[in-house]
């Protein structure tokens, strides 16, 4: 089992995270909480079998095993409790390539895209790239956590026509597990209205333990019939690097035309290293994810405690789930471009700026959480002593 409060030095591993602050943020001597990628150790399963896979000297074109999505559907069933069709399981390179491909495949050039937002700014660059519309609909905040404005949802799209929408759940940034009720009436909204839902659960896995994910296309026949679903080992486990992932389409009607886009795209080969790694991972992660996930609850308890004592001035958000924290800063009082600056030249941290996700996130930044402990309570303290100046 890993050891959480392991600190492993990343930098000079050309790690996003640790590697790219000084090209991005003008320095690189700030703790860096931005992308979300974790800084603890890997699941040791997955690199013993990485390792042991390196060792055979030949990387050429692989396939997937003939036991690959018979351990990803058991993961999904133990899991989430979900049980697709083997048949609609398809490999895709990335999540953000996935659902790049769905809105290539199910929109045309013109055609809304309906989002929530604070939303995922990849989302906002595949469709603005690919010439979409990007509907966003805000989250509406209920005094103790954002929730659907189904209001709102339902006005956008009867009042233009919306082919898809991207459903991020977990929700990044904000954090929220969606309930079954506000599942159900969502999908049976988008269904009335023939909008495609792009449900995006990478983060699906990471659910503290208070709340349970509910797959989008569990919920019934229909709602599976009408949804593309994209998974992957890759934010559990930290394996974002290997680009593997999945694509559950449960009806051939958007399976097809998605298989025959991946071929027109030229993408959907298997990274021999990342079929290896997902395997290791849902073939029996269960215990290390559980693991994770307390370290993290305590992680999250513990920011929650010491910004309501230390640092009021920012609120976080409760997350349920993801590692990622969306801080309310508007107590701070400073001006958009000052905010950020703040964070970095102050207080010595770089948090993702909240205006990446949209006007919704103007006056909040989103901080990662997968770090070790210590990391964080310096992290923690310098933010305090920042704030208290
Ligand atoms: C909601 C969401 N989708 C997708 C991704 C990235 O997935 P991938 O690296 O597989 O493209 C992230 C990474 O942070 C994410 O938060």
């Amino acid at each position: 089992m890993s050891d959480f409060d392991q600190l492993v030095e990343r930098r000079g591993t050309d790690s996003v995270k640790w590697d790219e602050l000084a090209q991005k943020f003008g320095r690189a001597d700030v703790i860096p909480m931005w992308v979300s990628d974790m800084d603890f150790p890997t699941y040791p399963a997955i690199q013993r079998a990485l390792a042991e896979r390196a060792q055979h000297p030949l990387y050429g074109y692989t396939l997937k095993p003939p036991d690959y999505g018979a351990v990803v559907l058991g993961w999904l069933k133990r899991r989430q409790g979900w049980e697709p069709d083997a048949d609609a399981l398809v490999h895709v390179n990335g999540v953000v390539r996935g659902l790049a491909t769905a809105v290539a495949c199910f929109t045309q050039p013109g055609d809304a895209v309906l989002v929530l937002s604070p939303t995922y700014h990849p989302f906002r660059a595949i469709a603005e790239h690919q010439g979409r519309r990007l509907v966003e609909v805000p989250l509406a905040w209920d005094g103790r956590r954002f929730v659907i404005d189904f209001d709102a949802v339902r006005q956008a799209v009867a009042s233009t026509r919306v082919p898809a929408a991207i459903l991020c759940s977990p929700h990044n940034p904000v954090g929220r597990v969606w309930e079954r009720g506000e599942l159900l009436q969502l999908g049976q909204l988008l269904l009335d209205h023939g909008v495609l839902v792009l449900s995006d659960e990478v983060h699906s896995d990471l659910i503290y333990p208070e709340y349970r994910h509910i797959p989008f296309a569990s919920l019934s026949p229909e709602f599976a019939a009408n949804s593309v679903t994209f998974m992957a080992a890759s934010k559990t486990f930290g394996l974002a690097g290997l680009q593997t992932s999945v694509a559950i389409i449960p009806s051939p009607t958007w399976r097809e035309p998605f298989a025959a886009m991946q071929d027109a795209l030229g993408s959907g080969l298997v990274n021999t290293f990342g079929i290896t790694a997902t395997m290791a991972a849902f073939r029996d992660g269960d215990g290390w994810v559980d693991a994770l996930m307390a370290y993290l609850a305590a992680s999250r308890d513990l920011m929650l405690q010491y910004f309501a004592e230390h640092i009021p001035a920012i609120r976080p958000v409760r997350p349920e789930g993801t590692y990622l924290a969306w801080l309310d800063c508007r107590g701070l009082s400073l001006a958009d471009d000052a905010l950020p600056r703040w964070f970095l030249d102050r207080a010595g941290v770089a948090l993702t700026d909240g205006r990446d996700f949209g006007e919704q996130g103007r006056g909040f930044q989103r901080m990662n959480l997968a770090m070790p402990r210590p990391v964080l309570h310096e992290a923690f303290g310098k933010i305090a002593a920042a704030a208290q100046a």
